[in-house]
């Protein structure tokens, strides 16, 4: 199914269901958008943001809730076959907030502009079925990418 609704319809729709707001990544957030990013990823355990890559702050977004930050999506250039391409580097939703239609929400204000990539562990369904219901498609399969289990990933690209 693809999510059709405008960002706009979107933020009223969540705006009646949470006191969530969404809006583009800030420096100030950095610290706790790392702690967010460590609590999903702990076996890419980082000691800031900044060193995932050059974050591309008008394309990356936080999902806030209470003065918390409880989604993330971070966005940069990342150098690929001889060239640079935009890829998302990390995507998540805080565990208590999961399953909620927030993921879904959350990449309908990510994906705006294409082509853009990411990439998968194979295992992960959930994140699977999301992005196809964006558009994504598989490009390629990047073995062994994953370790801490090791795993290999889906290499997706979204094009309209
Ligand atoms: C993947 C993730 C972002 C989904 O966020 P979410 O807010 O729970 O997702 P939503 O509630 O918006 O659901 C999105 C879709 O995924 C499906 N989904 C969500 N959790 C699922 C699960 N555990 N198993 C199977 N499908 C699942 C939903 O059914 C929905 O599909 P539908 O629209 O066809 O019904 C979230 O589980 C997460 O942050 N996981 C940990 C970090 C991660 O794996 N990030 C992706 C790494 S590349």
């Amino acid at each position: 199914m693809r999510v059709a609704y405008t960002l706009i319809e979107a933020a009223q729709i969540y705006s009646k269901i949470y006191t969530m707001r969404i809006r583009n990544i800030e420096p100030a957030d950095y610290s706790a958008a790392t702690g967010l990013y460590n609590l999903l990823f702990p076996e890419f355990r980082i000691l800031t943001l900044t060193r995932l890559c050059d974050l591309d702050i008008s394309n990356s977004w936080v999902l806030i809730h209470d003065n918390r930050i409880i989604g993330i999506s971070i966005q940069g250039m990342r150098y690929f076959e001889d060239a640079y391409i935009p890829y998302i580097f990390a995507f998540g939703i805080h565990p208590e907030f999961q399953r909620r239609g927030l993921g879904n929400f959350l990449m309908s204000v990510a994906c705006r502009f294409s082509p853009l990539y990411l990439t998968t562990r194979i295992s992960n369904a959930a994140a699977i079925r999301l992005y196809q219901n964006h558009g994504f498609e598989v490009e390629s399969i990047e073995e062994k990418l994953y370790i801490s289990p090791r795993e290999d990933g889906l290499f997706m690209k979204l094009i309209r």
